[in-house]
């Protein structure tokens, strides 16, 4: 290949508001104890009422867009990686596209539950190599209380809301994106999903009253799924990197549940002090969580220019999927 991508420029947005366990307790039938030893999650952060996921995404990407020292203008393509769009259509990332004056860039959603940053990014890599765009704004930004049941405490003690942006361009070969693997498994899809509000089952009075706009889950199964896929999407991408774990400075995974990456620390026998973890601040927040922890990672000075950096995810369909890449600075 005689070019690769990089990412230029990155930022997160990550609403004020937080919701502490303590205050969970007073919502639904938990505890603080139970929620950090089952979960790692001591807060999360809720976007304002009259806040949709949109407005998430653009403030993490005028971020991005300032930190690559480039204007909006110069993007040609906005990927939106969201289970949460403001609407079913048109894409969230039209609206980005138009709030933040991208008027020479396409844009559409991507869908792939919490994989959908690292499949956005895969996307982004092959707009580009394939000549199709230059400068791409990739998004991963999530309202997943919107959909949170707040009266189900086997789910609400879970999730967050929050954004995070890259801007990828070309770099030489060797630099940036290394390599990429994306896996689903969609017999898996009946175990994490929003049940109503599609084609399948439209909104109506039934399913307001039955809860089926909210996330549904087997907790146990998803977590099964999870400790497998993690490690696998690790070992496949370095596989087609070339790469062994030894020269891997950092993983940032998903960040779901503190004992799935535990797990998945245990499976490739890595310590975790490789592993990003910022579960304990903002809970899950599906496709926001992998490039929020890469911006706060870069941004306290852990990850360096040079340093090779493994991104993992994995999500309701089932998807799931990594990323290698060597950071070249943003
Ligand atoms: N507080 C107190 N007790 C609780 C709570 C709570 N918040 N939630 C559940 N419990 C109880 C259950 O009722 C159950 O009680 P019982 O034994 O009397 O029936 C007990 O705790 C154990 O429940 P389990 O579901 O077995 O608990 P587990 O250890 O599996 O943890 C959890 C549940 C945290 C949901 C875990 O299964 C998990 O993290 N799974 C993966 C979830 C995930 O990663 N989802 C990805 C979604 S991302 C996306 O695509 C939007």
């Amino acid at each position: 290949m005689e070019i690769s991508a990089t990412i230029t420029g990155i930022g997160r947005y990550v609403p004020p508001r937080v919701l502490t366990n303590s205050d969970l307790e007073k919502m639904v039938e938990t505890t603080d104890e139970w929620i950090v030893e089952r979960t790692g999650i001591r807060e999360r952060h809720i976007a304002p009422p009259e806040w949709a996921t949109s407005d998430l995404a653009v403030e993490a990407a005028k971020r991005a867009l300032a930190d690559a020292g480039i204007s909006s203008q110069d993007i040609d393509l906005i990927i939106v990686g969201t289970a949460t769009p403001d609407m079913i259509f048109p894409a969230t990332a039209c609206l980005v596209q138009d709030r933040i004056g991208a008027k020479n860039a396409g844009a559409y959603d991507l869908s792939a539950a919490c994989s959908s940053f690292v499949y956005g990014l895969a996307m982004a890599y092959g707009a580009i190599i394939g000549g199709l765009a230059q400068r791409v704004l990739v998004i991963g930004a999530e309202t997943l209380s919107r959909i949170t049941n707040w009266k189900d405490r086997s789910t609400c003690v879970l999730f967050g809301d929050s954004a995070g942006a890259v801007v990828v361009e070309a770099c030489p070969p060797g630099q940036g994106f290394l390599s990429f693997f994306l896996g689903a498994d969609g017999s898996g899809g009946d175990l994490l999903k929003l049940p109503a509000g599609g084609s399948r089952l439209p909104a109506s009075y039934e399913t307001v009253e039955r809860d089926l706009h909210y996330i549904y889950q087997n907790g146990r199964e998803v977590f099964k799924f999870a400790v497998k896929a993690m490690p696998e999407a690790i070992e496949q991408v370095l596989r087609r990197a070339n790469l062994t774990q030894d020269q891997v400075k950092w993983y940032i995974p998903h960040q779901a549940n503190l004992r799935i990456i535990e797990a998945a620390s245990k499976r490739l026998g890595e310590p975790m002090e490789k592993f990003i973890v910022n579960i304990d601040r903002y809970g899950n927040t599906s496709s926001a969580s992998v490039p929020v922890a890469l911006s706060e990672a870069v941004d306290d000075g852990r990850i360096r220019p040079g340093d090779v950096v493994v991104l993992v995810a994995f999500g309701g369909g089932f998807t799931f999927g990594a990323c290698a890449l060597r950071w070249t600075g943003s």
